[in-house]
């Protein structure tokens, strides 16, 4: 098990995991840590009506998993302030509002990547969740929507949800179509443009500015530290979680031992048998490790076997140990 006194608990921006819907549950984040003591980790995206008037528990989280951002959507700066105290009561070190979801739903509920045409709002906002906390809050964007995607436009949202107090931001370096494209195609579709971030440090010097989207190397994410203050990875740690355990090395001039994928496994099952135990589903926690051999050989084998006996009736972790030997460690 992870020992949360000795984790790292100061949330920096300079790495961070992205918030992604459905993969980045307490389960995922809990394995991530395994492998990275300093990587910002961040929830999925929690809406505030989820937290004030939903019936499950939207909050959960290890005490292992500092440092961890909690992701609100929402807009009501009432609304937004209370569900991040609720997030502040849980544990959660820092509190991220969600600008970037292009989502229909979203719209709907006026909150998401539409919120980039009301800057005013999403300041006042901030403002709220910042008194209501005392925590860091940042937000995470787009660097345009619609045509609304000049960099005026990115320098006049940023400038407004700054003056209000936001130091930290996080830009997900392509514009959304809030019409016409699906939330998955609008993470590949608009095209890409780095440069635009580069900038926006360049003209708010005094903001921390971490950069998102189509980042699937450390030696990238070194190039883009140069210019910036953050990186933040969302699908390539997802599908490929090993590279996370260079990440101290490399980023954070840490000096501890990587382990080995095995060793990685090992400090997993501590874990799984006592989530099982609190009545966890074994396939719940196997789902996010799927990645992990990504690249050796046997590690189809590994993923095919997770997924074939993962979701039997009693599985657990004699059926991870039987998937691990299918594969040949490099
Ligand atoms: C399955 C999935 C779910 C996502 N859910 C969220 C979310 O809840 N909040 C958010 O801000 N972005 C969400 N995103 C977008 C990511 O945070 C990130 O901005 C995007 O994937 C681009 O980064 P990448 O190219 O490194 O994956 C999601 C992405 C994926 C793939």
């Amino acid at each position: 098990m992870i020992n949360p006194d000795t984790a790292c608990i100061y949330p920096s921006n300079r790495f961070s995991i992205a918030p992604m819907l459905d993969w980045t549950d307490r389960h995922c984040r809990y394995f991530h840590r395994v492998m990275s003591k300093n990587t910002l980790l961040y929830s999925e995206m929690v809406t505030t009506g989820a937290i004030l008037y939903g019936k499950g528990d939207y909050l959960q989280k290890d005490a292992a998993e500092h440092p961890v951002c909690l992701q609100l959507g929402g807009s009501a700066p009432v609304d937004l302030a209370t569900s991040a105290l609720a997030g502040k009561e849980r544990g959660f070190d820092e509190i991220n509002l969600n600008v970037g979801c292009p989502s229909d739903r979203v719209q709907n509920g006026r909150f998401g990547a539409c919120l980039m045409s009301e800057g005013e709002l999403v300041g006042d906002a901030i403002k709220a969740m910042k008194d209501a906390t005392g925590l860091p809050v940042s937000v995470k964007t787009r660097i345009g929507i619609d045509d609304l995607d000049s960099y005026a436009f990115l320098c006049d949202f940023v400038g407004k949800v700054a003056e209000k107090g936001c130091d930290t931001f996080v830009v997900h370096a392509r514009k959304a179509w809030l019409s016409g494209l699906s939330p998955k195609q609008n993470r590949d579709v608009p095209p890409l443009d780095y440069e635009r971030v580069y900038q926006l440090k360049k003209d708010f010097p005094q903001l921390t500015i971490a950069i998102n989207g189509g980042i699937k190397t450390l030696d990238e994410c070194e190039t883009h530290l140069q210019y910036l203050d953050g990186v933040m990875l969302g699908r390539e740690i997802y599908t490929n979680p090993y590279l996370l355990s260079s990440v101290d090395q490399r980023l954070f001039a840490g000096n501890e031992k990587i382990l080995t994928r095995f060793e990685v496994l090992e400090k997993m099952y501590p874990y799984i048998e006592q989530q099982l135990s609190n009545g966890a589903y074994f396939k719940h926690v196997a789902r996010h490790m799927l990645g992990l051999f990504q690249g050796l050989p046997g590690a189809r084998a590994w993923r095919r076997h997770l997924s074939e006996n993962g979701h039997l009736p009693g599985a657990g972790i004699e059926v991870m140990e039987k998937a691990a030997a299918f594969v040949v460690e490099g």
